[in-house]
């Protein structure tokens, strides 16, 4: 049996990770790592867990990762990774990273949003872990840069029409709404419930760091430039992200057409509902799944495409994508471990 471990584990991604692998057929969940809570068994600090798992939390160690896991999931702020990820690599054990150390490929472009990459000479060998779009890359990778929440809502619904080259890629404004669990466990001012009860801000508009995530694989996926403007908000809801994407055809299409754009994109992948001209996606229908929700509407007569995608932010858009890119990896069915049902309600 293939031995999983999960640094960071006691984050938001990191316990839904530890729900995920835990109840994965075919995989051994082997050892959970913690600062704070070295220790501490799981389910001291996820109650809901009792019974799935009884792992206690280890002492973050990359070396005791490294000889308990032959996946290491680093569900870690960024910054962290790029230290730990190379000793990973020279043992000879995959890597699944959550953070965005390495989700871009040029070092200056990370530089001049995060800070400077100690493991530069990696960036060529990560693959961009957008599941559905990168498959046969992540088939042989060994250090997969899981994609951003923000940005997997954006270029799921955006790659069908993007690849068919029917839209223009200079004009695609994005307003994406998150649940509060997207800025992680870690309290602060701007996620207190009065902040952000009964509420509703957009926040970094135009200066979000997922902007340049986006905006470098929609080009990879176009083959040329894309310019993305992006609004993102924070919503008061606990989990859950909505994407509402403006875009303008530059080709005479109607709605048959992107329909069936996004069906031959698709066809045949699980996690990827289409919802057509018929029904708007909603977040609420996509909670606790793995399952990307895209709906669209063309406005012919002011010339817009309005496309929308809903996803929950913990599942799709961090853990549940991570475990479809290890399944792939690993050579699973990419569903495996995975079918979990939204709540009716
Ligand atoms: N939340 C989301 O919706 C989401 C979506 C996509 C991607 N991500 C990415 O996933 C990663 C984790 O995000 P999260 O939301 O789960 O964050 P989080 O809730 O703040 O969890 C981060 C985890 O890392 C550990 N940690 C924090 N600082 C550390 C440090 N300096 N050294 C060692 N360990 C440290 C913390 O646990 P201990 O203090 O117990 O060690 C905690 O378990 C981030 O890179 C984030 O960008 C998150």
């Amino acid at each position: 049996m293939i031995r999983v471990g999960v640094l960071g584990a006691t984050g938001y991604a990191g316990a839904e990770l530890v729900r995920i692998l835990a109840g994965h057929p075919g995989v051994e969940l082997t050892a959970v790592y913690s600062r704070q809570y070295a220790g501490v068994p799981f389910t001291d600090i996820y109650p809901s867990l009792s019974g799935v798992t009884d792992l206690v939390c280890e002492e973050l160690s990359i070396e005791s990762a490294c000889g308990k896991a032959d996946v290491v999931f680093m569900a870690l702020p960024h910054k962290l990774p790029m230290e730990l990820v190379p000793v990973c690599i020279r043992k000879g054990v995959k890597v699944i990273d959550l953070s965005a150390d390495f989700r871009l490929r040029d070092a200056q472009v990370y530089e001049a949003h995060y800070q400077q990459h100690t493991a530069p000479d990696l960036l060529a060998k990560a693959v961009y872990g957008l599941s559905e779009i990168n498959t046969e890359r992540i088939r042989t990778a060994d250090l997969v840069a899981n994609p951003g929440c923000y940005p997997t809502s954006v270029l799921l619904p955006l790659a069908p029409l993007l690849k068919a080259n029917l839209i223009d890629v200079e004009s695609i404004i994005v307003d994406s709404k998150s649940g509060v669990s997207g800025a992680g466990r870690s309290p602060s001012l701007t996620v207190h419930f009065c902040e952000v009860n009964e509420s509703l801000k957009p926040y970094k508009v135009a200066t979000h760091r997922h902007n340049p995530e986006m905006e470098e694989h929609a080009g990879a996926i176009a083959g040329r430039p894309v310019k993305i403007t992006f609004a993102p908000h924070l919503v008061p809801v606990t989990r859950g992200m909505l994407s509402t994407i403006y875009t303008r055809p530059i080709v005479k299409i109607d709605e048959d057409d992107i329909q069936r754009c996004i069906e031959d994109f698709y066809g045949g992948r699980s996690f990827i509902r289409r919802l057509g001209r018929k029904r708007m996606p909603d977040m609420l229908h996509v909670r606790g799944s793995n399952y990307c929700d895209i709906g669209f509407t063309l406005d012919k007569s002011r010339g817009c495409l309005i496309l929308a995608s809903a996803i929950d932010n913990l599942i799709k858009g961090a853990a549940g994508q991570a475990v479809q890119n290890m399944n792939i990896m690993l050579g699973l069915d990419e569903r495996t471990g995975l079918a979990m049902t939204p709540f009716p309600i």
